[in-house]
């Protein structure tokens, strides 16, 4: 029998931890043979509501599940991790500053990255998905400078997710009918869903499209105000497709690209496309054997050019103002 795989979840009692926590443990996060054990990370006031999931994840009798572990002290949770679903995090309460926003957030993932660095395994993979998730990421990353700096990564593919979607339908085609599609950025309302190098069905997506007036006033602010837009409708942040892209985002990165085809991830800047090195950003990503490469040689016209460049001042100055802050 395989070890199982220590995957460790902040915020688990949360809404995308009661999302995400039964796919993991029904193999959906690694894959159908691949043991799990579940390291659940909350603040003391939550434990017992984690504990009460964890009695429903007993309840699946799951038999990939190996064992669910829960504490509020980050050096327990991350002890052994392989991979890391950093969920919990400070959200933004009516009157709050971007800087007091980033500071109680860095008094989250500062601690989590010392953690992580002394206690993860080796292999550790660490996504990020509570936001600002593209600035926590490099918080937690700062923190743990003996982890290779590019296994800590931020979610974008619900906006992956979202813009395909979106280009089906406005396309009458299906998501499996869609590759190459690119988010650039920040996970923000600056974000950049990218169609000039997508294809729908092989052919061109946004020669398909024909219509630059949908992309800039229909397309591309639908994709980056979705979160918004679900939170009027449902009375509730989206938690379930976040939970599932979550899921997309570890499955991707682990067992590798589609031939012809990539995925969008928030990772350490190489500095390519002009994105300033160590930027925690967007790219269109392929992967292979548990590792990332950023898509080269990518043409970016002048009009995918202004909104990348306007996403990733947004990340610099987001990077300006924790700095100050001393978090990294
Ligand atoms: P939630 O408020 O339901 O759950 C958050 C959980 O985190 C709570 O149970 C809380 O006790 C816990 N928590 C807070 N501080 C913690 C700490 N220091 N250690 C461990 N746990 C801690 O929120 P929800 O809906 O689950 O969302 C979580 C985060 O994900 C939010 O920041 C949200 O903005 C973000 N998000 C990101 C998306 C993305 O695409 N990157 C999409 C949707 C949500």
């Amino acid at each position: 029998t395989r070890t199982p795989v220590n995957v460790t979840v902040t915020g688990a009692a949360g809404q995308i931890g009661y999302a995400l926590l039964f796919r993991i443990a029904s193999g959906q996060l690694l894959g159908a043979d691949v043991p799990v054990r579940l390291r659940l990370l909350e603040i003391t006031p939550a434990l017992k509501a984690a504990e009460g999931t964890a009695m429903e994840l007993d309840d699946c009798a799951f038999p990939l599940l190996q064992g669910i572990d829960i504490s509020d002290d980050p050096n327990v949770a991350f002890d052994g991790a392989n991979v890391a679903l950093l969920v919990g995090a400070r959200p933004r309460t009516k009157g709050m500053e971007r800087g007091d926003l980033l500071e109680a957030n860095g008094g989250i993932f500062k601690p989590q990255g010392q953690a992580i660095n002394g206690h993860a395994a080796d292999d550790i993979k660490v996504l990020v998905v509570g936001n600002p998730a593209n600035t926590n990421a490099l918080i937690a990353q700062a923190a743990a400078p003996d982890v290779p700096a590019e296994r800590f990564t931020a979610m974008t593919r619900l906006d992956h997710n979202r813009a395909l979607t979106q280009l089906a339908k406005k396309t009458g085609s299906t998501v499996a009918d869609i590759k190459r599609l690119t988010i650039w950025g920040n996970h923000s309302a600056t974000q950049y869903p990218d169609i000039f190098h997508a294809t729908v069905a092989g052919k061109n997506a946004a020669e398909v499209v024909n219509d630059e007036k949908w992309l800039a006033d229909d397309f591309i602010p639908t994709v980056a105000k979705r979160g918004a837009a679900i939170i009027e409708a449902r009375g509730a942040s989206s938690a379930a497709s976040a939970a599932n892209a979550a899921i997309d985002h570890v499955h991707t990165w682990v067992n590798g690209t589609a031939d012809g085809d990539w995925v969008s991830m928030g990772i350490p800047s190489d500095g390519s496309y002009g994105v300033p090195e160590g930027l925690i950003s967007s790219f269109p990503v392929t992967t292979k054997d548990g590792k990332y490469e950023i898509v080269q040689g990518l043409d970016i016209n002048e009009f995918s050019r202004a909104r990348i460049d306007a996403s990733v001042k947004e990340l610099e100055e987001e990077r300006e103002a924790v700095r100050s802050l001393g978090l990294i």
